[in-house]
């Protein structure tokens, strides 16, 4: 099973690559984690990466293709995996198509995470105002003005894919806006329902 969890940011797509990790048993990727990981490690590419992600931008298509097309490969990705953050752009998409193909493997489904912009704001507020609380460090990209900037990407360069996975009939909504456990049950029932089928205006 290779899954996409798609949505604008803080939608809940990390909480439930999490739980889906663990109840499906597959390998959870989070190209936001292992470029943060990179930054914290001070790695080539995570010194290339800090600027962009701290201005709320796309890190570059080819950075991005090659963390993924290197971690598919690792042993824990043989059952499957869940893409959390992957594809972000048109060029992402068809470079992870190409991958998946060169294994004969394909993408099961996108789950596309429905959140308002009201709901991710304040979602975002209470995820900075928590890490205050804990005396933890603020991600810098939550900042207010950082947070419209990467809803103004998410709208300028993410959500122009839809399409392309409308056309393979791959594409499953999930109501994002209910609890978190009520969003792990909708993403339980597409994954243990039928298979999608093509859309119809293909
Ligand atoms: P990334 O780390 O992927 O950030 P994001 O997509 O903006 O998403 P978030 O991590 O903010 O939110 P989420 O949807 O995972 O929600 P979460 O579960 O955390 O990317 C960061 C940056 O890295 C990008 O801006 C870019 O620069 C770069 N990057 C990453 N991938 C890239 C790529 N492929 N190409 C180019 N650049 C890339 O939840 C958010 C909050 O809401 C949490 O506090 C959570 O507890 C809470 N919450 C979750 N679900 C619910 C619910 N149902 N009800 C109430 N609260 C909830």
């Amino acid at each position: 099973m290779i899954l996409v969890l798609f949505g604008p940011p803080a939608s809940g797509k990390g909480t439930q690559a999490a739980r889906i990790k663990v109840r499906h048993a597959i390998a959870h990727l989070s190209t936001g984690d292992m470029l943060r990981a990179a930054i914290a490690e001070g790695t080539e590419i995570g010194k290339k990466a800090k600027a962009i992600m701290d201005e709320g931008k796309l890190v570059p298509d080819d950075v991005v293709i090659g963390i993924i097309a290197d971690r598919i490969t690792q042993a824990d990705c043989t059952k499957g995996f869940v893409l959390d953050g992957f594809p972000r752009t048109l060029n992402q998409a068809s470079a992870l198509d190409a991958m998946l193909k060169a294994k004969a493997l394909s993408v099961t489904h996108v789950i596309v995470m429905d959140v308002n912009e009201a709901e991710l704001i304040k979602r975002v507020e209470n995820r900075a105002a928590e890490a205050r609380r804990k005396g933890d460090p603020v991600r810098p990209d939550d900042d207010p003005e950082t947070f419209k900037k990467r809803l103004g990407v998410y709208k300028a360069e993410t959500a122009p894919i839809l399409p392309y996975y409308e056309k393979q009939g791959k594409i499953r909504r999930v109501d994002g806006m209910k609890p978190v456990d009520d969003v792990t049950a909708q993403i339980d029932a597409v994954l243990t329902g039928p298979a999608p089928r093509k859309s119809w205006f293909r």
